[in-house]
């Protein structure tokens, strides 16, 4: 076998073992008393309507799905106020950051992101042979200036995680505007904004605005995986001008997104108080961390998103410990961030049993 080295090279992305596998290894007969808070998922489920929804798609499943997404993308486009011409779906949005690498990545180009930023834009990056560049993260926040300063001729793309994953740093409007007046024609600006829809309003940034003025080198990336609690389905868009639309789309295969996902994410969008529900589930876990956390000595780094990042020391063994008592977390070494965890805000009761374990392992 003669495999390309760049891809031989690659190291995988790790992801959490499934909550059974966990529980067979410690010996834990009772699954539903283990408390998962480790992928930032929704922790009250997926919308009611959109359950609904899948099961009513069961009897159709022997048919291809719809390849273009004619409703979903009618649907959405109406809702977020855009074209349908400017909209693309992905199997996941995680599947529309391989499309913007394949499109402009290559040898010796490169990929600007931040230093502590979601792991996925380095691994995509390499699949085409593309460099990373990481760029320092100052009190965790993306320094939108240094990465413009970054910007060589053989950029192709910047990624801006906003809120950041897994710091749940959020940047300003005033940055993301100076941002977009300074950027180059040649960069196109990837805003993945996964966790739009449970950012408090005032942190909601606008870069729609600016797709809708027409401007073609910037791309907004959203998901049903988070707030939506579709994370299973595997479906997320791109939101952008009609010509970046139309060059992603060339490298989609015709049936990515499945037919289950897409009558989930069309009723989903529909159930506005799953959405309320599941922001003010957010926030008052937020609220109910930082205020808790920081009476057992532990810094809480500010977020704008459903998770929240904690400074234990030593990241890995406050997992390990916590793990044995039946609450799963995120270990933050493989950001270069051994002193953290991740946790997801799950419901008040979970909340409530994570603390509980931290305070007997931090004891
Ligand atoms: C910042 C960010 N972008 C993208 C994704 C990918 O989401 P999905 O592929 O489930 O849509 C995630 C998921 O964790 C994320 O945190």
């Amino acid at each position: 076998m003669k495999a390309k080295e760049w891809i031989s090279d690659l190291r995988v992305y790790e992801p959490g073992k499934p909550i059974e596998e966990v529980a067979r290894e410690l010996g834990f007969d009772d699954i539903a008393a283990i408390v998962k808070v480790a992928s930032n998922e929704n922790e009250l489920g997926p919308s009611p309507l959109a359950i609904e929804a899948m099961q009513e798609a069961i009897p159709e499943m022997h048919r291809y799905p719809d390849g273009g997404a004619f409703y979903l993308k009618r649907k959405l486009a109406e809702k977020i106020d855009v074209d349908p011409g400017q909209l693309l779906f992905g199997c996941g949005s995680n599947e529309l950051i391989v499309f913007l690498c394949h499109v402009f990545l290559g040898q010796g180009t490169n990929l600007i992101m931040g230093a502590e930023a979601f792991a996925v834009y380095f691994l995509a990056a390499a699949l085409y042979e593309g460099e990373a560049i990481r760029v320092p993260m100052p009190e965790h926040v993306h320094d939108l200036d240094a990465m413009l300063a970054a910007i060589t001729p053989e950029t192709r793309l910047v990624a801006i995680c906003n809120p950041n994953n897994p710091t749940g740093t959020v940047v300003s409007k005033e940055a993301i505007d100076r941002f977009i007046e300074r950027l180059p024609d040649h960069v196109v600006a990837i805003f993945d904004e996964a966790y739009f829809e449970v950012m408090p309003e005032e942190m909601k940034p606008n870069v729609l605005k600016h797709i809708r003025a027409g401007k073609e080198n910037i791309i907004v990336l959203r998901t049903f995986s988070k707030a939506y609690g579709l994370a299973g389905l595997r479906i997320g868009y791109a939101i952008g001008h009609p010509d970046l639309i139309a060059l992603l789309n060339k490298v989609r295969q015709p049936f990515n997104v499945n037919a289950m996902a897409q009558a989930g994410a069309m009723a989903a969008l529909d159930d506005v108080p799953h959405i309320v529900e599941t922001r003010e589930m957010v926030f008052q876990g937020l609220e109910f961390f930082e205020r808790e956390l920081p009476k057992l000595g532990i810094e809480t780094v500010p977020s704008g998103a459903n998770f929240i990042l904690v400074k234990t020391g030593s990241g890995r063994e406050v997992f390990q410990e916590l793990q044995k008592r039946k609450v799963i977390v995120r270990p933050m070494d493989p950001y270069g961030l051994p002193d953290y965890i991740r946790i997801t805000i799950g419901t008040p009761s979970q909340n409530q049993t994570m603390l509980d374990a931290l305070k007997e392992v931090m004891g």
